[in-house]
This record gives structure tokens, sequence and C-alpha cells, in this order.
């Protein structure tokens, strides 16, 4: 493992990422409890976002708080990043001032040479590859609904080859999951990436499936994940050739109900799953869709756990951190 970085989960063993998961729960455990103990007291922590966020951001912001670190917010328009210098630069002058640094931007290389040449801990809060910390949240929350990881029947379904979908294949191989991504076989994740998770799966036991299928990606599933169909850092005109590709993989309730009767609802968020958003809103202009990846039903179902997976994220990001600095 490397010790400090939070870069992708295909760098961390099982243990390590169950481990994530536990400390993600006891930290949830003693906050609500009012015992948590502040273990980064007087750290400084950067926070580099090259594309939009709010749990991500507000979910590094409240967890540094609470554990007495602070924080501060650079982005690509108040900066110099990207514009007038270099991620190696710019990785050299904040390793100098800051204990941990934080990035959400487009290529993966970018997190990784952060890492490489700050000297000091670098988390991974979303790049056009990977999305590492969310999965620590979802598995917790499938943890909380489920009680169990190993073997639990998840499906994501929707954009196959996403950010949000890799690191799902990566996390599922590692732990064990019965994961299918059911998606259009012009989005099935990229073929190096399948190969490397099923190398890892004959490990760990996990079973992984790649289908076209809706009713066989679906069938017996206990946890039924959605993301949007295009990702931040696409193309506008990208919205009309997803939208055609996509439209039979919606979540609502024909596809819920090849899943188990009780399966629990996932999805990052932020999601288009009715028209009280901008996008939401010219998406319906445009091609006369009210709902996207997720009807509304489902989302606002009782099977839906789409806050408490949210909610999650302030606990895994606290968990990440705190274990970086940890070690
Ligand atoms: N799920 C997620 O990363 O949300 P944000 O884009 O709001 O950070
Ligand atoms: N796949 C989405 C995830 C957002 C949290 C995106 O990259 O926009």
């Amino acid at each position: 493992m490397n010790e400090k970085h939070f870069l992708k989960l295909l760098d961390f063993t099982e243990d390590e990422i169950n481990n994530l998961i536990k400390l993600s729960a006891k930290l949830k455990k003693d906050k609500k409890l009012g015992i948590e103990e502040k273990t980064l007291i007087g750290k400084n922590i950067a926070l580099i976002f090259e594309k939009t966020s709010t749990r991500t951001r507000c979910a590094f912001e409240v967890a540094a708080s609470d554990q007495g670190a602070n924080t501060t917010y650079l982005d690509s328009s108040g900066s110099q990043i990207g514009k007038k210098e270099s991620i190696k630069d710019t990785a050299k002058v904040l390793g100098r001032m800051f204990d941990g640094i934080q990035y959400r931007g487009y290529e993966q290389e970018k997190v990784e040479d952060l890492a490489t040449y700050s000297g000091v801990p670098v988390w991974n809060g979303l790049t056009n590859d990977f999305h590492p910390t969310q999965i620590i949240a979802d598995f917790l929350t499938i943890l909380e609904h489920k009680g169990k990881l190993k073997n639990i029947k998840l499906a994501y379904i929707g954009d196959g080859r996403n950010n949000v979908a890799n690191s799902l294949l990566v996390g599922a191989a590692k732990l064990g999951l019965d994961f299918r991504i059911v998606t259009p076989i012009s989005l099935f994740p990229k073929k190096e990436l399948i190969d490397t998770c099923l190398k890892i799966s004959k490990e760990t036991g996990a079973k992984l499936t790649l289908t076209d299928s809706i009713e066989k990606g679906l069938k017996d599933a206990e946890a039924v994940y959605t993301d949007v169909w295009v990702s931040m850092g696409e193309t506008k005109d990208t919205w009309k050739k997803r939208i055609d590709l996509l439209k039979p993989y919606q979540v609502n309730s024909k596809s819920m109900s090849y899943a188990k009767k009780d399966a629990i609802f996932l999805h990052c968020l932020p999601s288009f799953h009715d028209l009280e958003t901008d996008v939401g809103n010219n998406i319906f202009q445009e091609f006369g869709i009210k709902e996207l990846e997720v009807s509304d039903e489902v989302f606002q179902s009782e099977n839906s756990v789409v806050f408490d997976q949210a909610e999650n994220r302030l606990h895994s990001i606290k968990a990440i951190m705190v274990s970086s600095f940890n070690n």
C-alpha cells in the first residue's frame, strides 16, 4: 500500500479498504455520540477543485473542521492552477504550506503527479477515471442496509465506463462482491481495467459480470446503483448520443422489478430525476424527457438510500484523511 495517499482503490488491499469502511463507521458513531477524538489539530488542508462539487467539498471541509484541521479552497478561476502554473510546480508550492491536498479535476495523471511532487498526503476527490472516496461511502451504506458486502449482488446500470462505474468495479473486485455492470457494449469499461479486475477477483472470490441485458444484470440484485449519463468534463453534444444509448437503461419501476423486492437504490448524486435543475430543464426542452438516469418514483421511494450515501461521504472522507496521517 501507498502509506499516505488515496489516489485509486487499485493501490489498496482488501483489508485496507475494509479498515477504511470500519473506521468510517466508528467516526460516524463517535460523532453522533459526541465523543469524536480530534486527531488532525492544527493541520492545514488544501482543497483543489477544477470541477464543481457540493458533497465532496463539504465533506472535506466539515471532516477537517470536526478533526481540528483548517482548509483552503482553490479553484481554477481564482488560482494560477492549470493556466499559469503546472501541476508539478503547484504541488511543490502547496507541499511547502499544507499538510495534505485534495484534488478534483480531469486526468488521473494530475492527482498522481500531485502525490509525487508535493511530499504530503494527496486524496483523489474525483478524476475522469476514478472517484475512490465515493466508493468507501457507498460500501458503508450497503453494509448499513444489508449487513454485509461479500457476495452482495450489486448492479450498476447506466454509463458503464465513467469514474464511478470504474471505481465500483475495482472496489467490488477487491472486496468480493457479485457485481454487474449493465450498459450497452459500447460503454463497457476499458479492457485493461476489466482484465485487472478479473485478475483481482480470482483472489477475492468476486463475481464480475458485464452485460447489456437489463434483465440478466439486475436479476435478484440486492442493490441497484446508477449515475449521470454525461459526466463533468464531457461536451454538451454528448447528451444526444448518450440519451439514445441509455434511455432503455433508466432505473425505474420496471427495471427495479428484476431486482429483489427489498433492493436498495443508490446514486452518488447529483441526479436528474425531475425538472428542478437547469440541466434537467434544458434536456427536457431539447429531447422531451423529464427524468434521465432514474425515475422520480424510484429516487423518492422507500428503497432509495441516496441521502444516507451523501451523509456517509462525510464520515468516509474523514476516515480517509485520518488514516493518511495516522499510518
Ligand atoms: N457525489 C459527489 O461527488 O458529489 P459532488 O459532485 O457534489 O461532490
Ligand atoms: N460521474 C459523475 C460523478 C459526479 C459525482 C461525474 O463525473 O460528473
